[in-house]
């Protein structure tokens, strides 16, 4: 059975509140310990540039939003959990991309028309203040999904035409090279609801109306406090509607303590002892992971090591991937033969596997091109027909394979990868033909 990808960037240039942990940190935790589901979670410094010029609070960002999500639970020998910028091939990527998008499709992007409509209103330079940066905006994130070739993207509404854009990228893309996206789509979690903040709007740090994921007790109470009530008293029956502090209660308590509450609206339940609810009701969740995170807080050197042990199984990917499509572009090495338009490969030209058996006793395998260069060397295996199955795995997946096996091949320079994959591509073509 074929896993689905889910793969999930956050922006580090702030500190995780509960509007961002039941929004999004919660239902990614849960959905990355589901059967058949493969998970990308990273932190997505590169676009964190794009709002921020200070480089202490995006390293501090990155800290704080890596030891909320493993302290939430995230499990990174089971994820793929990594930081943006220690996977040099998306920076990459997001050129060819930008090399098939329109600058008419960045110029409908909400974000950048929005900046347009805000200086048009004011009467300055349509483009004043806004940096090609965020013109570039949704190519980034077009790279950071189709680098790992993502089928679903979990995001809130306001993300739903990025993610649509990284489809028509995908699909341009293949129009011109064959293809090699699979084009994602959004996935909207419709049961998840969106938490107000202290003022009863959308929790957001634009309104600066949070409630930090992590502070202390005493900081959280204080923060409960000052949820905005109406002014009725004590014994006077509630609205549940429109109460921010019955919304936040809900998003943290089971459907039975949730019509508890309800009842104790209507009848008259004081604001101060519906905050104190909300208060043990919010820490009884979020106490366990306290520990776990002032931790993380305290050695930020563990979260570095989980980070770039996550940089080298993303790579393992997008190595290989980038290089088939460096090669699938035109950008190659001259050694190789210079190919047709066309971009036929005959029988002759193709490159053929070798297996043999070494002195130390153990079966190896080598990919060779027609002029009898080492294009890849496995290291031994214990049977041939494990040698064998690991030739059936390259020939039928290709850089994906390359991926998988990378523990039993030699390490190869980018050069030679994507001379590899290239060759692997035009058997696996070859076999198509035939
Ligand atoms: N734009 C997203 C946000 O601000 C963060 C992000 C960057 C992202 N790259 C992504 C989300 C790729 C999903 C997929 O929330």
């Amino acid at each position: 059975m074929s896993t689905v990808r889910f793969l999930t960037g956050i922006t580090t240039s702030g500190t995780p509140h509960l509007g961002n942990y039941v929004g999004s940190i919660r239902p990614a935790v849960r959905a990355s310990k589901t059967p058949g589901v493969e998970s990308f979670y990273f932190l997505a410094n590169y676009h964190a540039l794009i709002k921020t010029d200070e480089p202490a609070r995006i390293q501090r960002s990155t800290l704080e939003i890596a030891a909320s999500w493993l302290a939430a639970g995230l499990d990174p020998a089971h994820v793929t959990f990594y930081r943006q910028s220690d996977v040099p091939e998306i920076p990459e990527l997001c050129w060819f991309l930008t090399c098939v998008t329109g600058k008419g499709v960045l110029n409908r992007a909400h974000a950048y028309k929005a900046a347009v409509d805000k200086n048009t209103a004011a009467d300055v330079d349509p483009d004043a203040d806004v940096s090609a940066g965020l013109f570039m905006y949704p190519v980034l994130m077009g790279a950071d999904i189709l680098m790992f070739n993502a089928h679903k993207v979990p995001v809130g509404r306001d993300q739903i035409q990025h993610i649509e854009m990284a489809r028509d990228m995908a699909a341009s893309f293949n129009h011109r090279y064959g293809e090699h996206f699979v084009p994602p789509q959004a996935e909207i979690e419709e049961s998840v609801a969106t938490l107000p903040g202290l003022d009863g709007r959308k929790m957001s740090k634009s309104y600066d109306n949070t409630i930090p994921l992590f502070s202390s007790r005493e900081q959280l109470k204080k923060l409960i406090a000052g949820i905005k009530t109406d002014s009725r008293a004590p014994g006077e029956a509630k609205d549940t509607e429109g109460s921010a502090l019955f919304q936040i209660y809900q998003a943290f308590a089971s459907e039975e303590e949730t019509a508890a509450l309800r009842k104790a609206y209507a009848e008259g339940i004081a604001w101060g002892d519906a905050k104190t609810l909300l208060f043990e009701r919010i820490d009884q969740e979020i106490a366990p992971m306290r520990a776990a995170y002032e931790d993380y807080m305290a050695h930020p050197e563990k979260v570095e090591a989980l980070l770039l042990a996550g940089a080298v199984k993303a790579r393992a990917i997008a190595t290989p991937f980038m290089a088939q499509l460096r090669s699938a572009v035109g950008l190659r090495g001259l050694a190789s033969a210079v190919q047709g338009k066309a971009e036929k490969t005959s029988k002759a030209a193709l490159a053929s596997f070798k297996q043999y058996r070494e002195k130390d006793g153990l079966f190896y395998f080598k990919l060779v091109d027609p002029a009898g260069a080492v294009l890849m060397q496995s290291k031994g295996f214990e049977s041939p027909k494990v040698a064998g199955q690991a030739i059936g795995q390259l020939q039928r997946d290709g850089a994906a394979g390359v991926a998988a096996l990378q523990a039993q091949l030699e390490v190869l320079d980018a050069e030679a990868l994507a001379r590899a994959v290239h060759a692997l591509a035009a058997l696996a073509e070859a076999a198509d033909v035939k």
